[in-house]
């Protein structure tokens, strides 16, 4: 990295622990059971350059579960499997201005598809759009994908939190089941299979570094610059980058995006993967997290981060 970037990273442990206190203001998501065991006042950090060089700080070695940030990488995966057209005849382009998980709009808004992608329907959605002959070997193919960007063939699900999520995900069994009353999802189409699906892709257990490293495929455009591999066709990432400035804060994405103005999204584990555009990809993790859903002390950091280097896009 240049000298410049070297003040930064030497002042990112003191920037780190200041944004720490912000854990304070937040709470741990405990609608998952497992979920509630995080740690809350974790805070951790890793970045990556095009070069394969990290700089990490806090808690980076943490692991924890993607949740909703797996959804960035499904829609792409459907992108690649069903084209622009078809993805898009299921699931809308525009934010809700609601919560994640929301049924509000299904009802309200003919024709009754999800806003986005991003939200709890979309996402949903979206797993239905992945191709495998069985919700199995969809989910082998979500695994692939995911290792294949993050570069750690050893990435897994966490068995108890997927189990935890499954057996209390009323909600998300009610968005699906109305999805299936609206024809969102077909009549070939079994819910729960998809619910299923749906749940083990927002287990998927990394630590900030794997997302740092999924996030450094997005900033390069599709390309792995530490591989030089072409692993998503740049269209489908400018989508999904679009997705993440506009939703992938949910109803907190327009404040994000005047204070931190990078494409990012977050996951209630705690998680926020982020990129400068043809620079760093970012992985987060704190656990506490505000009414929105989103890190408080993560998005507290990034903040920081973005306003002392100039990284805002606009
Ligand atoms: O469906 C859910 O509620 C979780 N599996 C994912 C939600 C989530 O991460 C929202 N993000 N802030």
């Amino acid at each position: 990295m240049t000298s410049a970037a070297v003040k930064w990273m030497d002042r990112l442990p003191a920037w780190l622990e200041e944004s720490r206190k912000q854990a304070a203001f937040g709470q741990v998501a405990a609608y998952i059971p497992e979920l509630a065991k995080a740690p809350a006042d974790a805070l951790g950090i890793s970045i990556l350059d095009g070069a394969g060089h990290e700089i990490a700080a806090g808690d980076s070695g943490l692991t924890f579960t993607m949740q909703s940030i797996s959804k960035v990488f499904t829609l792409l995966l459907a992108l690649m499997d069903n084209g622009e057209e078809a993805v898009f005849r299921k699931v809308g382009m525009e934010p809700t201005g609601d919560d994640f998980n929301s049924m509000l709009k299904l009802e309200l808004v003919e024709p009754g598809i999800p806003f986005n992608p991003l939200i709890n329907a979309g996402a949903i959605t979206i797993s239905s759009l992945i191709h495998g002959a069985t919700p199995a070997e969809k989910v082998e193919r979500i695994l692939a994908f995911f290792r294949e960007l993050s570069g750690d063939s050893g990435l897994e699900i966490d068995e108890a939190v997927y189990r935890s999520e499954s057996a209390t995900a009323h909600r998300n069994r009610s968005l699906a089941y109305f999805l299936k009353d609206n024809e969102v999802l077909g009549e070939e189409i079994d819910v729960e299979q998809v619910l299923d699906v749906y749940f083990k892709h927002c287990s998927v257990l990394v630590t900030c570094r794997h997302l740092a490293r999924m996030a450094l495929v997005l900033a390069y455009n599709g390309t792995d610059p530490i591989t030089d591999k072409p692993l998503v066709p740049r269209r489908f990432v400018q989508i999904a980058k679009t997705f993440m400035v506009s939703c992938g804060m949910y109803n907190a994405s327009g404040e994000f995006a005047i204070h931190v103005g990078i494409p990012a999204k977050s996951g209630v584990a705690g998680g926020i993967l982020a990129l400068v555009p043809g620079r760093y990809g970012i992985g987060v993790v704190g656990p506490a997290l505000n009414d929105k859903g989103n890190s408080t002390a993560g998005v507290h950091l990034l903040r920081t981060l973005s306003e002392s280097n100039g990284w805002s896009m606009f």
